[in-house]
């Protein structure tokens, strides 16, 4: 073994080393993060739904659906005039600022982590339209 390969093994060696240090917290947080379903209920359902409208529209389809296009919920203004189509990334930026996305809006509610954005995300998106 030449001298640079055994440094490369060694500096390799204590990049393991350190990334194994590391491991321990990010399993803790994933095994303290619930899962898409739960987070749903517990950030979004005193206000949502997924099948019926509550204070907040129903969510069933909202992957893909055009904003303010539930019928028979009193959207604002705001959000009719928005022109959003609701993906993955426009609900990320929903999610972080409603109020910054669509000023005038009446969703007073963020959340802050962006792996728990992720999952409700995903959790919506496995909830088609029927
Ligand atoms: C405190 C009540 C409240 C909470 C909590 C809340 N929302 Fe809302 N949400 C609303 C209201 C009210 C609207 C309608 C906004 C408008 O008309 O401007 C809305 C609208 C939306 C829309 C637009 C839907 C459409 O049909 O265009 C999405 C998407 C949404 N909320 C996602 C969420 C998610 C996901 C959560 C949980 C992380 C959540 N909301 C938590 C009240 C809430």
């Amino acid at each position: 073994m030449s001298m640079r390969a055994i440094l490369l093994s060694i500096s390799v060696g204590a990049l393991a080393t350190i990334a194994l240090a590391l491991v321990p917290g990010v399993r803790a947080q994933t095994a303290a993060m619930p899962d898409g379903a739960t987070l749903y209920r517990m950030r979004c359902g005193s206000c949502h739904a997924i099948d019926a409208n509550r204070t907040g529209p129903l969510h069933r389809g909202v992957v893909g659906r055009r904003a303010a296009s539930v019928p028979g919920y009193a959207y604002s203004p705001a959000l009719r005039a928005s022109n959003i189509t609701w993906t993955p990334q426009t609900l990320d930026q929903w999610l972080q600022g409603p109020q910054r996305m669509v000023r005038g809006s009446r969703m007073f509610f963020t959340v802050a982590n962006p792996q728990e954005r992720a999952a409700i995300i995903a959790y919506l998106r496995s909830q088609p339209a029927r």
